[in-house]
């Protein structure tokens, strides 16, 4: 699979554990818009995402767990974990109003919702209905041929990029077009997202074979479709994409068969 961004220049980089944004030369330009699929995850602090970077309105850690993430809200079931709010994400509506999120983090969690198809597309459509426009959504989820992902219980669904692109309305059209047999799940269900990145981090001994370059990424993405337990983790960030109240107007005035009625409509 070739991870390509949707055109629009990505805002996010590579941020330092302080939260500062890498300087330009390290940000993942080439990644989004490329081929790789693969981080170079030896660059210092490259697995730190900082979300909070960004600046804006409301931004929600959900499944935040003992993970708090400062200025944000932070969102869990289990009231042990002490969260700001507490909300059951399998139940709908979620407490939270149409567009009124700017970022969403979802670390480790979403392989934990859903194990009832019905359930999972309703996260799906609940996390488009709350987001805003091209809000920034921060997914980690166990890489499903990892022993991480099969030995927790509480497991029910194994995510992938490759899954989650299936919301993507394009490659949805891509597919009609070309006549292939994917299900166009973001057409069905409403929504539309685009992956902005995507990472994988490889688990030992492929990470170190690769660091001292005794493999090529080639050789590491072959071994991942092979074997289990070559990459542990996948990062992915992406977008929702909606069409604003603006746009809509903007619409309704240009099109010829949908325009406001005009004085001259009257005779
Ligand atoms: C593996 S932990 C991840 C915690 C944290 N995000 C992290 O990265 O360390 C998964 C978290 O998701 C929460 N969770 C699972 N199902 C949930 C649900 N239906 N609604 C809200 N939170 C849920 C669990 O309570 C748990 O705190």
């Amino acid at each position: 699979m070739r991870y390509v961004a949707d055109g629009s220049q990505p805002r996010v980089g590579l941020c330092s554990p302080l939260g500062r944004p890498w300087p330009d030369r390290l940000l993942l330009g080439n990644l989004l818009h490329g081929s790789l699929g693969i981080l170079h995850y030896n660059l210092p602090g490259a697995d730190m995402l900082c979300p909070v970077c960004l600046g804006g309105i409301m931004r929600l850690n959900l499944g935040c767990g003992s993970k708090k993430i400062s200025g944000w809200v932070n969102v869990d079931k289990v009231a042990a974990c002490s969260p700001d709010q507490m909300v059951d994400l399998e139940k709908f509506p979620w407490p939270w109003p149409d567009n009124s999120v700017e970022a969403v983090s979802l670390s480790h969690v979403l392989e934990h919702l859903g194990g009832e198809t019905k359930i999972y597309l309703g996260i799906i459509k609940e996390l488009y209905r709350v987001c805003r426009d091209r809000a920034k959504i921060f997914i980690a989820v166990p890489h499903p041929r990892h022993d991480d992902f099969l030995t927790d219980p509480t497991h029910v669904r194994a995510i992938t990029p490759e899954g989650l692109r299936m919301f993507s309305q394009s490659a949805n059209r891509e597919w009609i077009a070309g006549g292939f047999a994917n299900t166009p799940l973001g057409l069905y269900i409403g929504v539309d997202f685009a992956i902005d990145f995507v990472n994988a981090i490889p688990d030992e001994p492929w990470k170190g074979r690769f660091e001292r370059k005794e493999i090529s990424l080639a050789d590491l993405q072959n071994a991942a479709r092979k074997y289990n337990n070559v990459m542990r983790e996948f990062r992915v960030v992406m977008h929702p994409i909606k069409q604003t109240t603006a746009e809509v107007e903007c619409d309704q005035l240009s099109s010829p068969h949908r325009r406001r009625p005009q004085a001259e409509d009257q005779h």
